[in-house]
């Protein structure tokens, strides 16, 4: 069942005037919201685009054609990016869970932000009815639950936060590092059955002992130093030469790795390079009695191999957090069904099992809320795409208060011969201050600020930019 509105912000005449002058969160964090008084409005008579200017400081931008920015966030996006989002003026509602698909049609149709997390499917049919959304906020890592061509070619910009959660990852494989050398969950689950069994056998320290680290991204690398400081040894093993941190040595080969390592932990991406990238001749290269983590993706780890290296005693003890194949919701599904071999797994001795939880922390929750409300207020205010994952990247310095009569011209178009001329043509009676723009396969998204802008030109510029037949979307920003 759907969870009705929590929060509908900013409605009526004074949303209007506020959402007209939306300032970018990221241009001017310490600006007040309501510190800056536009003389001008779309349909204004006044012949510039004139507003009280203050030399040198970031120019906030307001969108021509999007006054009345309307923002959707479903299932419960965090309280940090609805604040960042809400404080633009913007028109935010927010609903607790996500919605069944005729539902969310109905819905999104006249947004023009949509914030999600990974339960709502946004499929190239449920996209197609959203005719005014410009950009949608994945609050989560993937974005698989996006249809991100179809979104790119009608021009929806998409962003996630993917490592808005290394921390919390790295502190879950330190817990388990320890967890794994005393054998404390099967201590832990002994007694929860009622069975005191106090033993020290093959129970360690973790200081003096060596890590292994495969993969020296955002996570492996926070984890080099949170481990260092407890008095292990770091090694690591990377495609590309990393500068270490602290005293961590990298390893060229992969073998190298894991002959050395008392403990392996995988922090790699999912590509087919790294599909059983720890199978069976990878655990017989590993020392007697060592320990394998994986919290980086299912198919990183050949898990019957590792359930047979478990048995003949040569891997000590292991924790997994991602699985091949993960249930899509909570509930007693990791079966046979899900996994063939999931009871082989659960009746291991010293292997902790989680349910995907390793970025699941309150604190990774906020950040995510913040890196990606502010990537959308970006994008909303200022056409930036730093981050997208299905547009080029562009970017360009900010408008300053200094550059009154400027604005900027975005235009997202298919990537085919001839459309920058034409669209320099229709430019070409302004100055064109700063250009940039640049192509992801079929999609092309140009960046322009031009100066010397009439108000009344702005509307003609528009026009005749959605005339040329290469479009996908324009806007611009003044
Ligand atoms: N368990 C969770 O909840 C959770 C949360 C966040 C991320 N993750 C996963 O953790 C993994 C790492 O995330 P990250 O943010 O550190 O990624 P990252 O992109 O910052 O780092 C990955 C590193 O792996 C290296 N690499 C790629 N292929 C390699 C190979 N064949 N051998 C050795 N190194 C290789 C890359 O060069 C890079 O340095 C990803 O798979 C991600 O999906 C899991």
């Amino acid at each position: 069942m759907a969870t009705p509105a929590l929060t509908i912000q900013n409605n009526g005449a004074r949303l209007q005037r506020e959402v007209s002058r939306s300032l970018s969160f990221s241009t001017s964090p310490n600006d007040s919201f309501n510190s800056r008084r536009f003389s001008t409005s779309i349909e204004g008579t006044s012949p510039t685009l004139r507003r009280n200017t203050t030399q040198g400081t970031p120019k906030h931008l307001k969108p021509f054609r999007e006054e009345d920015i309307k923002i959707l966030l479903l299932e419960n996006v965090n309280q940090t990016g609805k604040d960042i989002l809400t404080n633009q003026g913007y028109q935010v509602e927010s609903l607790k869970s996500s919605l069944p698909e005729d539902q969310l049609i109905e819905k999104i149709k006249d947004v023009h932000v949509l914030g999600i997390r990974s339960k709502t499917k946004l499929s190239a049919r449920v996209l197609s009815h959203a005719k005014n959304l410009i950009v949608v906020g994945c609050f989560c890592i993937g974005t698989n639950q996006v249809d991100l061509a179809y979104a790119a070619t009608h021009g929806i910009c998409v962003f996630n936060s993917p490592f808005s959660n290394s921390r919390s990852v790295a502190e879950l494989v330190i817990g388990e590092i320890i967890a794994l050398a005393r054998q404390m969950t099967d201590r832990s689950s002994e007694l929860h059955a009622g069975t005191w069994n106090k033993v020290s056998n093959k129970c360690w320290e973790i200081r003096g002992k060596t890590l292994g680290i495969i993969g020296y991204g955002h996570i492996g690398s926070q984890l080099s130093v949170l481990a260092e400081s407890m008095g292990m040894n770091v090694i690591y093993h990377d495609v590309v030469n990393l500068m270490a941190m602290g005293s961590a040595r990298q390893i060229p080969t992969l073998d190298g790795l894991l002959e050395r390592a008392d403990f392996v932990t995988c922090h790699v991406p999912e590509l087919p390079e790294t599909k059983n990238l720890i199978g069976a001749p990878q655990l017989e290269a590993m020392k007697q009695g060592s320990y394998l983590i994986n919290a980086s993706r299912g198919s990183v780890v050949d898990i019957p191999a590792l359930i047979a290296a478990m048995r003949t005693g040569k891997i000590a003890g292991a924790a997994l957090d991602v699985y091949p194949q993960e249930p899509a919701g909570n509930g007693d599904y990791f079966t046979n069904d899900l996994n063939p071999w999931a009871t082989d797994l659960r009746n291991l001795k010293n292997i902790i099992l989680t349910p995907h939880i390793g970025g699941s922390t309150e604190e990774a929750q906020s950040a995510i809320g913040i890196e990606v409300a502010e990537a959308l207020v970006r994008y909303v205010n200022e056409g930036v795409t730093v981050g997208a994952v299905n547009m080029p990247e562009v970017t360009l310095r900010s408008l300053t208060m200094d550059e009154p009569d400027h604005a900027r011209v975005i235009f997202i178009h298919h990537n085919v011969p001839g459309v920058l001329r034409r669209v320099n043509e229709i430019l070409g009676d302004h100055n064109v201050d700063k250009q940039m723009s640049d192509s992801r396969g079929d999609i092309a998204y140009l960046m322009a600020d031009i100066s010397n802008v009439r108000e009344s030109e702005v509307a003609q510029l528009y026009r005749e930019l959605e005339g040329l037949k290469e479009k996908v979307v324009t806007r611009i920003l003044y």
